[in-house]
């Protein structure tokens, strides 16, 4: 058995969480897991690998010190309630403080420092942070950039579907990532040492405008799809259109995206604006590989893309 400690992971169900575990795994560590879940069938197979998966949730403080209780790490994994997320955020970081946790890395932001980025995600981000920090405990920030699977395999086949990319990011640029590149940071940072106290800003390798990556879609998909500029308000009218809520609803999605749109329109702006152009190696600096492009999230997913867009595009309006 390695001389890691236990590390707990909350948010373990969804996606990154998934990945993280997943390469932790890998690395032998199943039983050094506590995966934390509302609903702990959703990891019945972490549980059958070996993990110990906990009941926890975010809204329910007293469920949390029993959840962390033996980590010595805790990823905080954010949460999905956009605009209120820091109570949620710190009640966990209350939580693993009682508990003893010793360190804690929590998957932030990139562009959060500059008070004048409208995006609403930052508040949530540098609030958690701050509490990270006040804590007492060891922390890490896991500055992640826009994850390219939000964008390419997510909104993408739609866009492909009706050859029209709409947003209202203008030509800010970003350094779109991986999700899966920044889990396997999480977990280079998780096993191994010198990360106490220290900010990483987890991006792709290039920096592009939303122009550069419909037309590398274009391009690699044969689809012939377009970046339309919107302002703001058009860009909210969209998504009203489409029945996103204004404003985060637990658990609901709209075409399978638990999207909201003051989320997403404030998000367009700060690219617009500029407040997104960072573009690090921190990837290759944690992991000892190059992070993974947009072109080559694009040529990896060619066929999906194309078969998803067909069927968007058969969707009843
Ligand atoms: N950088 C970006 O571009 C970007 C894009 C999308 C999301 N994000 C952030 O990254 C996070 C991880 O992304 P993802 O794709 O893995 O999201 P995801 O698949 O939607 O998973 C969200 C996770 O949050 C957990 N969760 C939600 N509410 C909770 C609560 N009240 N108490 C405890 N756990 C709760 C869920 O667990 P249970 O349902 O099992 O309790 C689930 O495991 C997101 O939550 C979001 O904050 C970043």
């Amino acid at each position: 058995m390695s001389e890691q400690g236990k590390i707990v992971i909350t948010g373990a169900s969804g996606q990154y969480g998934r990945a993280a575990t997943e390469m932790l795994i890998a690395k032998g560590l199943a039983e050094k897991l506590i995966l934390i879940s509302r609903t702990p069938d959703k990891l019945a197979d972490r549980a059958a690998q070996g993990c110990d998966v906990r009941y926890g949730d975010y809204d329910k403080p007293e469920t949390l010190v029993a959840a962390v209780q033996g980590a010595e790490k805790m990823l905080l994994i954010s949460g999905t309630r956009v605009g209120a997320r820091v109570v949620q955020h710190k009640a966990a970081i209350d939580a693993a403080a009682a508990a003893g946790v010793k360190h804690i890395f929590y998957t932030s932001f990139i562009g959060i420092d500059d008070p004048a980025n409208p995006a609403e995600v930052r508040h949530d981000h540098i609030e958690t942070e701050n509490a990270m920090r006040a804590s007492g405990m060891a922390w890490t920030a896991l500055r992640d950039a826009h994850y390219a699977d939000a964008m390419i395999l997510a909104v993408g086949p739609n866009a492909m579907a009706t050859g029209k990319w709409f947003s209202n990011a203008g030509d800010g640029r970003e350094a779109m990532v991986w999700r899966d590149d920044c889990a396997a940071c999480a977990v280079a940072a998780l096993t191994t040492a010198g990360h106490e106290n220290r900010i990483y800003n987890i991006t792709g390798p290039e920096l592009q405008t939303f122009d550069e990556v419909a037309a590398l879609m274009r391009d690699i998909t044969g689809c012939p799809i377009e970046h339309v500029k919107v302002d703001d308000e058009q860009q909210y009218a969209i998504f009203d259109a489409m029945g996103i809520p204004r404003r985060p609803i637990d658990d609901h999605s709209v075409s399978g995206i638990p999207w909201n749109s003051d989320d997403m329109v404030t998000f367009g702006r700060s690219i617009r604006e500029g407040y997104l152009e960072i573009c690090t190696n921190d990837v290759e600096m944690l992991t000892g590989r190059p992070a993974r492009s947009v072109r080559q999230m694009i040529e990896e997913n060619k066929d999906l893309l194309i078969a998803a867009a067909k069927g968007a595009a058969k969707e009843p309006a």
